[in-house]
């Protein structure tokens, strides 16, 4: 049977990290795309030369041509720039607009039955530009934040409880920017809710205190890494959490994983990419899984696609030649 084939458009700092734990995996053939001559093949050279070590058999190949994607299962985006310390993902949205459409348009001739999975921020507004310019089906277009998000709050959790994160469930939804919403009442360690691990341990009113603070923690988790970096973004969390989506999807696994995706009016949304959880398998998103929010979670959400509604509302001004395709 022949191997799978991953193609990663932008070559940078998760470029890297990408290919590498798709090497790691063997999770298919990869090439890895990026406008900067050298710097892929380069990568990747590094990458092959220790396969004997890691124990992988997989095709690498660094390009800067498009065509060299042709016949992609899956297609990973991180192309763009990342913020700098005291910028918003919102900040990046003119210079990465732009870049998502010619990326987009690339992917649309040489790979049109990949899947795509979208790293590149401001995150909602990116995956809906690669979703217009492209016309590949919604199921097929998809963003990477809410993995992330919910496995960091899931991480401040395993800490506060002195627990294993990997007995922590807990999901963050909406819009991957500051009015992200880390979803407390269903927040669990095994099963038993943390709000009542925290009650015990702290009594009502700290308990209250400590999960707020570790909600805002991960509200800004990304704006932490960027500052302690100095110089960049995160870029080991945001890969490996696209590698988890794209191997649902490759190997069928029917994953249920917060993913940006396009709603047709669950949870009161219409026509809008946000993060929700979704069952991730062979033909992508292969269904959202709606569920009851109470009042003012949904508040919270609402203000979260508001926020993303506005970014959506400025890439005609940043895009004029496409104003026509944007509000279809
Ligand atoms: N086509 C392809 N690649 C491009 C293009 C383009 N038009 N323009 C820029 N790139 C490449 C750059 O050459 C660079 O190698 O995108 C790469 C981005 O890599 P980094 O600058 O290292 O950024 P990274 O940390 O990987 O983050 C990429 O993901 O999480 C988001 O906010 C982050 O938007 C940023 C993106």
């Amino acid at each position: 049977m022949a191997r799978s084939k991953i193609s990663l458009i932008g070559g940078g700092q998760i470029g890297g990290v990408l290919a590498q734990l798709c090497a790691l995996r063997e999770l298919g053939d990869v090439v890895l795309f990026d406008i900067v001559e050298n710097m892929p093949q380069g990568k990747m050279l590094d990458i092959a030369e220790v396969a004997r070590v890691d124990q992988f058999d997989v095709d690498l190949k660094g390009t800067n041509e498009y065509k060299d994607i042709a016949g992609s299962d899956i297609v990973i985006v991180t192309a763009g720039l990342p913020r700098k310390p005291g910028m918003s993902r919102d900040d990046l949205l003119a210079v990465n607009a732009k870049i998502m459409k010619q990326v987009s348009e690339g992917i649309k001739e040489f790979a049109p039955d990949a899947f795509v999975i979208i790293i590149s921020n401001p995150l909602d507004a990116m995956v809906t530009l690669c979703q217009k310019v492209t016309g590949f089906p919604a199921e097929r277009v998809m963003g990477q934040a809410g993995v992330l998000d919910s496995n960091r709050f899931c991480t401040f959790i395993a800490w506060e409880l002195g627990v294993s994160v990997r007995d922590v469930n807990a999901m963050v939804l909406g819009g991957h920017g500051d009015t992200m919403v880390p979803i407390v009442r269903y927040a669990n360690v095994n099963g038993v809710p943390v709000m009542e691990q925290l009650v015990r341990k702290h009594g009502e009113s700290k308990a209250k205190e400590v999960m707020t603070a570790m909600v805002e923690r991960t509200k800004m988790a990304g704006g932490e890494v960027v500052k302690l970096l100095g110089n960049g973004s995160a870029f080991y969390s945001p890969a490996s959490s696209a590698i988890a989506m794209a191997e649902a999807i490759l190997r069928d696994q029917k994953r249920v994983l917060p993913v940006c995706a396009l709603l047709k009016g669950e949870f009161g949304v219409d026509n809008y990419y946000v993060g929700v959880p979704c069952v991730l398998g062979a033909d992508g998103i292969e269904n959202i899984i709606e569920f009851e929010l109470d009042e003012e979670e949904q508040a919270l959400f609402n203000n979260s696609v508001a926020a993303v509604k506005g970014l959506i509302d400025e890439l005609p001004n940043i895009l004029p030649d496409m104003a026509d395709v944007l509000k279809s």
